[in-house]
């Protein structure tokens, strides 16, 4: 397992639709570890394959007090509702914006060892999907505020690092 580093937003990996994951190799899953231990050293709630640098539609998950786990290849099948949330990037320290997202989504996609899964979701774990799955798209959720007086400073992160 190793740290990796957060790539930071003015990246252009940051901007890039990132590709399918076609084969599930030891690399792969490797890879997917290195996510998850870089994403809990960070203290995120979530975290994307292209925020270490790799153009690969891999997320990974981690809401307090439950397991984190990868979705591969994530798509959101179904979304409503919309809510006003406060939400931070790792790839954007320092900074939180208040955006719309989903109150609820179903997404799918692969567990680390290529079994489908499928999620429906509310809150913060609805929240972190669709960040994280926009990252995968090239799209950052400061795309989404209204203006530049939307985004705050802060100092230590309260709120969804993602
Ligand atoms: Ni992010």
């Amino acid at each position: 397992m190793a740290i990796l580093p957060i790539q930071r937003f003015g990246n252009t990996v940051l901007r890039e639709k990132s590709k399918r994951v076609t084969t599930i190799s030891k690399s792969i899953q490797q890879l997917i570890d290195d996510m998850i231990e870089t994403m809990q050293k960070a203290y995120g709630a979530g975290l994307a394959a292209p925020q270490v640098g790799k153009s690969l539609r891999i997320i990974t998950v981690e809401l307090p007090d439950e397991e984190p786990f990868a979705l591969i290849n994530p798509e959101i099948v179904k979304k409503s509702g919309e809510r006003t949330v406060t939400e931070g990037c790792l790839s954007f320290p320092g900074y939180r914006g208040e955006i719309q997202r989903s109150e609820l989504i179903v997404c799918k996609g692969l567990d680390r060892n290529g079994k489908a899964i499928r999620i429906k979701a509310t809150d913060l774990l609805a929240q972190s999907l669709e960040h994280e799955i926009d990252h995968l798209n090239g799209v950052l959720y400061v795309d989404y505020l209204e203006n530049e007086e939307k985004l705050e400073k802060v100092e230590a992160p309260e709120y969804p690092m993602v």
